[in-house]
């Protein structure tokens, strides 16, 4: 399982980084304006700087929302580095470029996807990657990793290699319950990563181990 983290902000990306299980980033609108980046020429060097921080895929999404105003803005952005990945939304033009950037060799990232057929769609568009979001999702008390399962279900019948990307992963058993289903990706804060360290057993062990080697010192 690939693990990316979702943000713009380039420390949380260095110090994921340096943790040593980063895989890529993902980042959208939202997120960038957080980090209070705007402006074309800001947002691209922002993605460079991204791409410069971390060996491994940066989702960058596109604003357009017609067919040939995204498939410019995909270009544009393809063309920042090799680890880019387009990220399109899930509308009729996005499913479209979407078509266009796989018939270029441009690798995609599928978002905004809420329901089986949508995944189903974005496959067979080529998508590179499908981004369900469940954490949004369970914010509407629907079940987001049911959804997981029945794309995983829908891309191993028909062997489609677009890769499930769990994202609006909220916390560290989201991440445990998508490696159990088989999401290929998940993509979700620092914290929940961390979350993953965690076990009081290991605490009480490692505290015994030590005071046990203090011992046999004197
Ligand atoms: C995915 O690529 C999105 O950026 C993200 O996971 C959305 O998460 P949120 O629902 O926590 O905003």
């Amino acid at each position: 399982m690939k693990f990316f983290i979702d943000t713009a902000n380039l420390d949380q990306i260095r110090d994921a980084a340096e943790f040593g299980v980063l895989d890529g980033v993902t980042t959208n609108p939202s997120l960038m304006a957080k980090e209070g980046i705007s402006g074309n020429e800001a947002v691209l060097n922002h993605y460079k700087a991204i791409c410069e921080i971390v060996d491994g895929d940066v989702s960058a999404e596109v604003i357009s929302t017609d067919y040939e105003g995204m498939i410019a803005e995909g270009e544009k952005l393809a063309a920042l580095h090799p680890n880019i990945v387009v990220k399109v939304p899930m509308i009729k033009d996005g499913i479209r470029a979407i078509s266009y950037f796989t018939s270029k060799g441009i690798r995609t990232n599928c978002t905004l996807v809420f329901s089986p057929g949508q995944a189903l769609l974005a496959a067979k568009a080529g998508a590179s990657y499908v981004s369900p979001f469940i954490g949004r999702l369970d914010d509407i008390s629907s079940d987001g990793l049911e959804l997981i399962e029945s794309i995983r279900e829908i891309y191993d019948n028909y062997e489609f290699s677009t890769e499930i990307l769990a994202a609006s992963v909220r916390h560290t058993m989201h991440i445990i319950d998508c490696a159990r289903i088989g999401a290929d990706v998940m993509t979700g804060p620092l914290s929940a990563i961390l979350g993953l360290l965690k076990h009081p057993l290991t605490d009480i062990g490692l505290e015994k181990f030590l005071a046990d080697h203090a011992k046999a010192q004197g």
